[in-house]
C-alpha cells in the first residue's frame, strides 16, 4: 500500500491500493475510518447500481470510495441528492480534460458515452460514496462497447491517474461542502445545463417514453410522457436511455 501526497480540507490522506475486490466493500467496513478515500488501480469485484458489475480493468481507471457520517448533513433536508451534487463534482473534474454531461441522477458523459458512474450506499450511520471513472481505458468489453468510453477515447490524450485523483478529491471535498453548507438547491441550474438528453425523447424503464424536462428541486427527473402528462420520478426508481432516433 502507498499513499498519495494530498493536501486536503475535508478528506483525510487517500491511501492508494493495486488491487481489491471492490474499494466500496473494504471502506463500508466498521473499522475502515472516515473521510479516507481509498483509491484501487483495479478491482476483482467492483460493483455498480442495480447489481451490475463495474468494470475495472488494471491501471486504466480511477475506483475509488469514501465515508462519511451521516451526521454531517444532518441539515439536509432530502440527503439523496448528495447523489447528484457527487455526480456534478466528477463531470466538473472531466470538464477540465474535456466537456462532460450529466446523466440523471449521476452518471457521466461524454460525447454520449458514459465515463463514469456512481455507487451511494447508506447505513443508519454513514454513507459510503463509491466513484468510477474510465480514464485510459480502450477496450471495452462486448456488452459495453457501445455505450462506455474513457477520457483517452475521448481526447487522444493520457490522463495522468495521480493528476485526476487528486482534481477529483477537490472538487468532490469542495462540492460536499458548499452541500452541507447551503444545500441543493445551488446546484438546480447548474446540473440542469449539464443535463444529458433535456428537451429530448427518451424511454423510462425501456417502456414508456418521454421527454425529459430538467431535474427539480428534491433531484427528482420531470418527464413529459406521451401522452402529455408530466411526472415526477425520485431518483433510483427509474432507468432512463436515450430514444433510439434521436441525435
Ligand atoms: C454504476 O454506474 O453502476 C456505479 C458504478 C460505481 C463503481 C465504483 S468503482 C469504486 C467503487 N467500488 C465499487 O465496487 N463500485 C464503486
Amino acid at each position: 500500500m502507498t499513499y498519495l501526497k494530498q493536501s486536503l480540507k475535508l478528506f483525510k490522506k487517500p491511501v492508494l491500493i493495486e488491487k481489491v475486490s471492490s474499494t466500496q466493500d473494504v471502506v463500508k467496513a466498521a473499522d475502515f475510518p472516515h473521510f479516507v478515500p481509498l483509491v484501487a488501480k483495479t478491482q476483482t469485484k467492483g460493483r455498480g447500481r442495480k447489481g451490475n458489475r463495474w468494470f475495472s480493468p488494471p491501471g486504466k481507471g480511477l475506483y475509488l470510495s469514501v465515508k462519511l457520517p451521516r451526521e454531517m448533513f444532518k441539515e439536509i433536508p432530502n440527503l439523496g441528492t448528495i447523489s447528484l451534487v457527487t455526480g456534478y463534482a466528477v463531470s466538473e473534474a472531466v470538464d477540465s480534460y474535456i466537456v462532460s454531461q450529466i446523466k440523471w441522477p449521476n452518471d457521466v458523459y461524454i460525447n454520449g458515452k458514459k465515463v463514469s458512474g456512481i455507487l451511494i450506499e447508506a447505513s443508519s450511520r454513514n454513507l459510503v460514496i463509491g466513484i468510477g471513472v474510465n480514464l485510459n481505458t480502450l477496450d471495452f468489453p462486448e456488452q459495453l462497447k457501445n455505450y462506455a468510453s474513457s477520457i483517452y477515447r475521448e481526447t487522444g490524450t493520457e490522463v495522468d491517474f495521480n493528476e485526476f485523483t487528486y482534481l477529483l478529491l477537490e472538487k468532490l471535498e469542495n462540492n460536499l461542502l458548499r452541500f452541507k453548507e447551503s444545500g441543493f438547491s445551488q446546484y438546480l441550474e447548474p446540473i440542469n445545463r449539464k443535463l444529458l438528453w433535456k428537451g429530448k425523447r427518451i424511454t423510462i424503464d425501456n417502456r414508456e417514453c418521454g421527454i425529459l424536462l430538467c431535474v427539480d428541486a428534491e433531484g427528482y427527473a420531470v418527464i413529459k410522457n406521451c401522452y402529455g402528462k408530466i411526472k415526477r420520478y425520485p431518483y433510483g426508481d427509474i432507468s432512463i436511455r436515450k430514444w433510439k432516433n434521436e441525435d
